[in-house]
């Protein structure tokens, strides 16, 4: 069953029990990663490998196998080998124009408006429509937005609000001094912008991402340039199936074009 054996001794109390890692073969996991979130590694195929083994070792997993097998009992170690395998990098006001672009949508519409950022990280990017909007002169009644994201580490971060300066370097001194207060050099979010937004913990190729019911508009980006194009294909098809309009386009990122 093992193409190669490095035997390691453990102890417990009185019994020396003998174990055999084999972190060999990463493929059977890639492909378990990919089935679940729609991620491929399938170009750093050896990046996942060498991570996934300290993710095992650090848990006395021995091999990719028994890893495999634990998760199907086991839901919390899934979600931190999602959690740890995800790429959660965004900042406030990245690719500003088009959240310029939904404010005047929002402007232009006379009911209360619900937004989706799919996938929201650690929520700067919901939170700046936040900004934008009041920017714009919305009122905080008239809309709402959800962050969601497979991430469950992300989405702790999101609802803490808390930021370092990196993560706030494209917004104007006044937008950081009207919305943010500064505690040891962090960037806390105010209440009332925090309060805008809701977040969960889903992943949109689960059932759970069609119970959240349909939004007016959908932001989608920098999360399909992770995926292979037939899964870029069918997520596409998933979040455009959310929108109450059909004729209002989701907002993918530049880099996740087709
Ligand atoms: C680089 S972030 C993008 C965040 C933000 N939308 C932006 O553009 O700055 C990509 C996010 O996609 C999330 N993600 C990947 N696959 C997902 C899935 N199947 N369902 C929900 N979120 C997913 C990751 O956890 C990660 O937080």
């Amino acid at each position: 069953m093992f193409n190669f054996f490095n035997k390691k001794e453990t102890k417990n109390k009185d019994v020396k029990i003998e174990v055999q890692e084999d972190y060999n073969d990463i493929k059977p996991i890639s492909k378990y990663f990919h089935n679940e979130t729609g991620i491929t590694f399938d170009k750093q195929i050896s990046i996942l490998k060498i991570k996934v083994t300290s993710f095992c070792k650090r848990r006395k997993i021995y091999s990719f196998l028994q890893l495999l097998d634990n998760i199907k009992d086991n839901y919390l170690l899934k979600q931190e080998l999602i959690d740890y395998l995800t790429t959660n990098e965004t900042f406030f006001y990245r690719e500003v124009k088009q959240i310029i672009e939904l404010t005047q949508l929002v402007k232009k519409s006379n009911t209360k408006i619900n937004i989706l950022c799919a996938p929201s990280a650690t929520g700067e990017e919901p939170y700046s429509i936040a900004i934008a909007l009041l920017e714009a002169g919305v009122s905080a009644v008239d809309f709402s937005i959800m962050g969601i994201d497979i991430n469950s580490q992300a989405i702790y971060k999101a609802k803490e609000g808390i930021y370092k300066e990196r993560n706030i370097r494209n917004l104007s001194v006044e937008i950081v001094s009207k919305y943010f207060t500064i505690e040891n050099n962090l960037y806390v979010l105010k209440q009332n912008i925090k309060s805008l937004v809701s977040f969960k913990v889903v992943n949109i190729f689960d059932s759970s991402f069609l119970e959240l019911g349909k939004f007016d508009f959908i932001f989608s980006r920098n999360m399909l340039i992770y995926f292979d194009k037939e899964t870029k294909i069918k997520a596409k098809i998933i979040l455009e199936s959310r929108r109450k309009n059909d004729t209002h386009k989701v907002f993918f990122g530049h880099a996740d074009l087709f």
